[in-house]
């Protein structure tokens, strides 16, 4: 597995509010990303969770006094925020906000942001009233006019029953922004639209032709545009997943569906790239209803041929930077290269069925103008942001 976050200092600040207690499951999930993790806590804070649950997790002391003894200098703020890549603040209280966006330095967490050189995440958790209360309100924007980065809150039923805006994001959404922010934004302002997953030819109201595509490939690669700062669309086919945060995704069955949802945003898009598992051909007349099996014995499927989506794209004047994929089940170059020239495409993406089709991991081989360019085997997620590299660096975006 990949960790995303392999060396990177983050200090967690936690406050007090109910939704401490989620702030332990995010720093196992920051951990187990490779981070290293250094836990601050409010003193409200250690009202609803101990410094000794996150010792545990994080194999480090916590730091909740400025006074700390263990700091030979007593510089606990400056030494322990100018170890850090950044500090992220889960849960970050009302009173909190208010203390540091007025600059206030009252206790050991407040004092650490005044004095950071580094960047600041923080994710809110409050009752909806106190989110609602202008002077919240105020807090927050004069913050994001700092540059901070505000995470969530997220809406839902609260601690104290209530139900409406102030939840803290989950932990995995946390851990999702986070690994966000470490990536370089190399596609910064350029729209990204990816296709993904399967296509189902109907037979009859209830059987169709499809294949084994996952949707894993096209998803990572969706997630991976995303975190290098494009806006990406991604239209898929019937797959199980959700759809990465902040992706604008679009449900399609069939290939001619998947066509029209690609035609209508090809002209806007500036990186297209072809995923998806295309059926090449179609049930000609598919049954209204389902097919009887005591109705003159084995039917016969007339099939006919789908249009090639990425050609289409391809031949469009003033259309988008096109990348195919081929998934081959040998003679792997030969193929991707003729489907490359034939489907008149800069860059292709070829792998071996064996090694793509559904699975986590997968082993890829470029195709360009510039020669070939083999990628170590690897998981999806790693793949997606090495091939996203690449066509940042063809399309001159950075
Ligand atoms: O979804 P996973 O389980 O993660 O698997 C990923 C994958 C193996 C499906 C993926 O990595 C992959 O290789 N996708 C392309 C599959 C393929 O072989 O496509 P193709 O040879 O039929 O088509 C070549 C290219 O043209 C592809 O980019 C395809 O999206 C595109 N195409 C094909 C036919 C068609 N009618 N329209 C298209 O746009």
């Amino acid at each position: 597995m990949t960790m995303e976050l392999n060396g990177k200092r983050i200090v967690v600040g936690v406050t007090g509010g109910i939704a401490a207690y989620k702030a332990a499951e995010l720093v196992r999930l920051l951990i187990r990303q490779g981070a290293d993790v250094q836990v601050a806590m409010t003193d409200g804070a250690t009202h609803f969770v101990t410094s000794t649950t996150f010792q545990a997790l994080s194999g480090k002391p916590v730091y909740v006094d400025q006074w700390d003894a263990r700091m030979p200098n007593a510089m606990a703020h400056i030494d322990l925020s100018r170890r850090a890549d950044l500090i992220l603040i889960a849960p970050a209280s009302a009173d909190f906000l208010a203390r540091i966006a007025h600059g206030m330095a009252n206790d050991l967490l407040a004092t650490m942001v005044l004095a950071r050189n580094c960047p600041l995440l923080v994710a809110p958790a409050m009752n909806r009233q106190m989110w609602e209360n202008p002077a919240t309100q105020r807090n927050v924007a004069c913050l994001q006019g700092d540059g901070v980065q505000i995470l969530g809150p997220a809406s839902g039923e609260q601690a104290c029953g209530e139900n409406g805006q102030g939840r803290m994001l989950e932990p995995e959404e946390i851990l999702d922004r986070v690994q966000t922010f470490f990536v370089p934004k190399l596609l910064a302002g350029r729209k990204v639209l990816i296709t993904a997953g399967p296509t189902f030819e109907a037979i009859d109201p209830v059987r169709g032709i499809t294949n084994l595509s996952s949707g894993r490939m096209g998803y990572a690669l969706a997630r991976a545009a995303q975190q290098a700062g494009a806006e990406v669309t991604l239209v898929s086919g019937p797959v199980a997943f959700s759809a990465p945060q902040g992706v604008d995704r679009i449900n399609v069955r069939s290939a001619l569906d998947m066509h029209a949802a690609v035609m209508v945003r090809a002209t806007d898009a500036d990186i297209f790239i072809a995923v998806a598992a295309v059926a090449d051909y179609r049930v000609a007349n598919a049954a209204e209803h389902k097919l009887k099996k005591d109705h003159g014995g084995v039917p016969l499927i007339e099939l006919i041929e789908n249009p090639d989506i990425l050609a289409e794209v391809a031949a469009l004047k003033d259309g988008p930077f096109c990348v195919g994929f081929a998934a081959e089940s040998h003679n792997l170059e030969a193929y991707a290269q003729a489907k490359r020239r034939k489907k008149n495409i800069p860059l292709i993406a070829g792998n071996l069925i064996q090694d793509g089709f559904g699975g986590d991991a997968n082993r890829l081989i470029l195709f360009d103008d510039t020669g070939t360019h083999p990628l170590a085997p690897a998981s999806k997620e790693e793949l997606s942001r090495q091939l996203i590299e690449h066509i940042a660096k063809l399309t001159g975006a950075h």
